[in-house]
Parts: structure tokens; sequence; C-alpha cells
């Protein structure tokens, strides 16, 4: 486990923190794009009301219920299913970056990973449209992550150009590395890239 990061167990005996929990949903896929490009997995992330980027889930009361009952309850609201989340798959967690540094108030972020097929990524996405209560209002639209780097540089890199809420960004980057979803050196390239996008002069 890398520093600063503390297991479920570790998380859960800090006394006086909140918790949130949120969970990386993804699969594998033989799907191009433009009949060129292997997307080979899809990641599931949110544009979120505050017009950042994150994954689905959300703040849990451990006294009130488990850790993954608690995101499951999230993901019925923001995804209209509420999938099982089990222990097992407890990634990590960490005290959140941006949250204070006050002991009493600070935030320990869960993060999950649930692998899922094709199709039943495809009815979350439905799902997250229809009958999430939270459609259109706390969650804007899922969105894909894109894993590929184009002819022109686009793709990954851009998307991490963007903004994303707390530790979503190196939760996405880390998970990706950890599941091998993205090789190592395509990550640090696309990685680099975005940190010159997101120093390019504003408009
Ligand atoms: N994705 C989303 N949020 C994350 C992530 C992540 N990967 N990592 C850390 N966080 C932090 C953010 O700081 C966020 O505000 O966890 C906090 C709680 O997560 P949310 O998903 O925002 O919580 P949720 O319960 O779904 O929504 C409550 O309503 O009252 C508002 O602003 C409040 O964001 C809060 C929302
Ligand atoms: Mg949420």
């Amino acid at each position: 486990m890398a520093s600063g990061q503390l297991s479920r167990a570790e998380a859960l005996a800090r006394p006086g923190c909140r918790h949130a929990s949120h969970v990386m949903l993804y699969c594998d896929t033989d799907a191009l794009l433009f009949g060129i490009h292997r997307i080979r997995h899809v990641v599931l992330m949110q544009m979120r009301f505050d017009g950042l980027l994150g994954f689905p889930g959300g703040f849990v009361d451990p006294s009130d219920e488990s850790l993954e009952a608690g995101l499951s309850r999230e993901l019925s609201e923001e995804l209209g299913v509420a999938l099982p989340i089990l222990e097992e798959d407890h990634l990590d967690a960490c005290y959140c970056p941006t949250s204070s540094s006050s002991s009493s108030s600070r935030l320990i972020t869960h993060f999950y990973a649930k692998k899922m097929e094709e199709e039943q990524i495809r009815e979350v996405e439905r799902a997250a449209v229809t009958t999430a209560t939270d459609h259109g209002q706390e969650v804007l639209g899922m969105v894909r992550v894109p894993l590929y780097t184009t002819e022109g540089g686009g793709g990954l890199a851009a998307f991490l150009s963007h903004s994303f809420v707390g530790g979503a960004r190196s939760q996405l980057a880390a998970s990706l590395l950890r599941l091998q979803l993205v090789a190592p050196e395509e990550l640090s390239a696309a990685a680099g890239r975005a940190r010159q996008i997101r120093a390019a002069p504003p408009l």
C-alpha cells in the first residue's frame, strides 16, 4: 500500500473522521474508435453538479451502515441501480486532499473498483439517465474515460487535464496502473501532457 494510504480497517479505526466511499466501475471491450483505436476498457466517471469530474458514491456514516451498504445506497441515487459492493472490492482509503486539516472533521475517502460485463455497464449508463433520482441535479451525466491516445495526442491526456474533485484524478491514475488498464509508460506520457495542457495560459 502506497504511503499515505490506509487499509479499510485502519481507516475505520481513526477517531472523529467523516467517511466517503466512491467506486470505479469498469469492463473490457473489443470496440474500436473510428475502426482504428482499440478502446480496450470502459471506465465510468461522472460530471458532477459542481462542474468537477468524480466517481459515483458519496458520504457514508459507518455508525449507521457499512461503507459498502452506504456506497450501494449512493449508487442507487446517482446511477439508478443499487449495485452490490463488497469489502473485497475496497482498494484503499486516504485522507481527502481538499478536506479540512482539523482532525475533528477530516474526511477519509474509500475507493473501490468493480469489474462488470460490458452489457452491465451499458445498463448502468441507461439507468443513470432514466431512473436515477440525482440525474440532472447532483449528477449531470456519466462519462467514459478515454484510455487511448490518438495521433493528434488527444484522449487520455486531454481527459486528465480536466478538473477533478478531491483525490479523484490520483484515484483514477493509480487504479489504471494497479488494474493494468493502461501501460505505465502510456499513463506517464499522458499525465505529462495533461500537466502541459493545464499550465497553458487561460482564455
Ligand atoms: N469522487 C467524488 N468525490 C470525492 C472523490 C471522488 N473520487 N474523492 C474524494 N471526494 C470527496 C469530495 O470532496 C466530495 O465533496 O468526497 C466528498 C463527498 O463525496 P460526494 O460524492 O460529493 O458526496 P455525496 O454524498 O454524493 O453528495 C453530497 O452534496 O451537500 C452537497 O457539496 C455537498 O458534495 C456534497 C454533496
Ligand atoms: Mg456523490
